[in-house]
């Protein structure tokens, strides 16, 4: 299994500050930026496009920047994400109409590929295109808001893409996203994943007080 990685959702960071919020949370240690991309459509809310991952770029932001598109069409984006230094791209299956070639897009575009799964989406979109993906992510809530619950059904998914990913000897990320605490998060590594979401679970902690307020969350995960 690859190294674990904590990837802060900047969904809960505060967006008037966003580039010293990003900077606080990778110098506590945290590893990857997850950038949550919502359109109003495909999830009822509304977030941050190309243009904010480019401004984290030239901010100064070198860890990889982990975009998990909740939109729907799906590929029109993708080249502008890549452009903006997008390192990963997942996206929802049920939302593009022709999943192969979109994992094909985003790799061609230069990035790692990913596909996510609702609680209630079948890994059978997983058939036929494993070898096309880096990452798997679980959502452990329903997308296009943070500071939900985990939904316990995904720790049984979790094992289920943990011996899918073992057993095809592929090199693929197992991501959990949603309601990931420092109170459940051994539990949800011990069910197979390697990469945590977490947003409220970080951000929601004194915010805007101690600069270094990350390093205790994080170092606890
Ligand atoms: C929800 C997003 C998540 C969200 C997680 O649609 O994909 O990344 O920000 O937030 P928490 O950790 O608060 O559940
Ligand atoms: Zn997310």
């Amino acid at each position: 299994m690859p190294a674990d990685l904590i990837a802060p959702s900047i969904l809960s960071a505060n967006f008037a500050k966003l580039g010293e919020e990003v900077d606080n949370v990778l110098a506590s240690g945290a590893d990857i930026v997850h950038f949550d991309v919502m359109d109003n459509h495909y999830v009822p809310n509304l977030t941050i496009g190309p243009l904010v991952c480019e401004a984290l770029r030239k901010h100064g932001v070198t860890a990889p920047i982990d975009v998990h598109l909740m939109v729907k069409p799906v590929d029109r984006i993708i080249p502008d994400f890549a452009k903006a230094g997008a390192t990963y791209i997942t996206f929802h299956p049920e939302a593009s109409e022709h999943v192969d070639r979109t994992l094909q897009l985003i790799r061609d575009s230069g990035c790692k590929s990913g596909l996510v799964f609702n609680p209630a989406t079948p890994l059978t979109y997983l058939d036929y295109v494993l070898e096309k993906v880096d990452m798997i992510l679980l959502m452990s809530v329903n997308p296009g808001f943070g500071g939900q619950s985990f939904i316990p059904s995904a720790l049984d998914k979790l094992r289920e893409v943990r011996e899918i990913i073992d057993d095809s000897g592929l090199d693929i990320r197992l991501e959990i996203d949603g309601g990931v605490k420092v109170d459940n998060i051994a539990e949800i590594k011990a069910a197979g994943a390697d990469t945590f979401v977490s947003g409220s679970g970080l951000f929601g902690y004194g915010r805007d007080s101690d600069p270094n307020r990350y390093d205790s969350i994080v170092g606890e995960m």
